[in-house]
């Protein structure tokens, strides 16, 4: 019998990364997503590459009675990967409430339902935003955690000490939290990918909507940084490397590995592009000139976000594999296939 997986979120973009890389483990994956942010169309994606379909759960998991209904129907899970959450930084300033009802009702809601159904091991969707603006790099996890810029960002800090408050009482349940620092590109078939609704807020689907385009002009916020060349440097991970993370967590979790109840553990790939190395590096796989220009800081960024992934290295047994023309190359072909499938070639 395959050991069952419960994926909230699952049919979003790190969620459908993880999902394939889970089934090809062997793993049974059910997703539960309320498609706010997805479409159901992901899992035909996650069939053709595997070869299996995955059950899908549409559940609004601040619904506390859609919550227990569905994790009573899927008791015989093993482990669950919560990447249910909104993410849009811009569009919480804006909706600060809407951000830390829906991300942290969720998370309770989810908590929850995971201990009463004795489902045990848990695995958290946090981010390189509890960090702040670190007074240093690399980043290593027994940095403080400083109140992040956006209300996104603080309901991932506040996730944080929700479930650090959760699991002292509940002691059968063992947690890991993976910061993720930036994750981009897509599965190599292009079957799958990040689909943002609206005007990308994320560099790289802007750079690829502008290559592609959909938009006019990437807007460059700021090449007066203390960096390189100005403008500022981000760890950027692909969003594959990011799936096997969860596949080596949820294996520590299972053979009960952990060495405590809760554990954080950061991914990234330790090394940092600028925002004009990320340019050339497309225009160098795409073979196209990106129409740019410099223009101001944008509000909240910080001038140098990069991991110390030496932890996930040990602990997890995990290094991020691929590389940045990888990363490009595969963010390219996706936005290739959802134009095409867009203009109905
Ligand atoms: P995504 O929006 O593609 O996926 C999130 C999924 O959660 C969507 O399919 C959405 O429909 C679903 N969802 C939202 N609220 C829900 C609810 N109440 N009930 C059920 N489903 C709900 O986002 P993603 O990029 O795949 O991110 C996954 C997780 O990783 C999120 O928690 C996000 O905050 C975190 N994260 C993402 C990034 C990034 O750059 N993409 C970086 C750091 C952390
Ligand atoms: C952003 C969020 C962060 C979130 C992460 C993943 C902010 C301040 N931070 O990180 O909380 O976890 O996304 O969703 O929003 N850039 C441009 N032009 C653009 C877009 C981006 O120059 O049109 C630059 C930014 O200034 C930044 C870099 O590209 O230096 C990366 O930006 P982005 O992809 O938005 O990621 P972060 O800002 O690192």
């Amino acid at each position: 019998m395959k050991t069952k997986i419960l994926v909230t979120g699952g049919t979003g973009y790190i969620g459908s990364h993880t999902a394939v890389s889970l089934i090809e483990s062997g793993y049974e994956v059910v997703l539960i997503d309320n498609l706010s942010n997805s479409s159901k169309e992901t899992v035909v994606g996650i069939q053709e590459i595997t070869g299996t379909k995955p059950k899908l759960e549409v559940v609004d998991l601040t619904y506390k009675k859609q919550c227990a209904d569905v994790f009573a129907k899927h008791n015989d899970a093993k482990g669950l990967i919560h990447f249910a959450a909104l993410k849009a930084v811009g569009e919480s300033v804006k909706r600060p409430l809407q951000y830390y009802y829906n991300n942290l009702s969720s998370l309770m809601n989810t908590l929850e339902c995971t201990v009463d159904n004795q489902i045990n091991n848990f695995i958290f969707s946090s981010s390189a935003t509890v960090y702040g603006k670190p007074d240093n790099v690399p980043i290593s996890e027994d940095f403080e955690m400083k109140r992040p810029f956006s209300p996104y960002g603080n309901s991932k800090k506040i996730a944080e000490e929700i479930m650090e408050d959760f699991i002292v009482s509940n002691d059968s349940l063992s947690i890991i939290s993976l910061r993720y620092f930036n994750p981009i590109g897509a599965h190599e078939s292009g079957i799958i990918g990040e689909l943002p609704t609206g005007t990308p807020n994320n560099l790289m689907p802007y750079i690829t909507q502008v290559a592609a385009g959909v938009r006019e002009k990437l807007l460059v916020f700021g090449n007066d940084y203390p960096t390189r060349d100005g403008t500022p440097i981000r760890d950027y991970i692909h969003v594959v490397d990011l799936a096997e993370a969860h596949l080596k967590a949820l294996k520590r979790l299972l053979d009960r590995e952990n060495e405590k109840t809760m554990e954080v553990f950061n991914l990234g790939s330790g090394k940092g592009y600028t925002v004009l190395e990320i340019i050339h590096a497309f225009e160098k796989v795409s073979g196209k000139q990106l129409n740019y220009e410099v223009t101001a800081r944008r509000e909240g960024d910080v001038p140098e976000l990069i991991s110390l992934p030496d932890l996930a290295n040990i602990k997890l047994q995990w290094k991020a594999k691929r590389d940045l023309s990888e990363m490009v190359k595969s963010a390219w072909e996706w936005e290739k296939k959802i134009r095409t499938k867009v203009n109905g070639e």
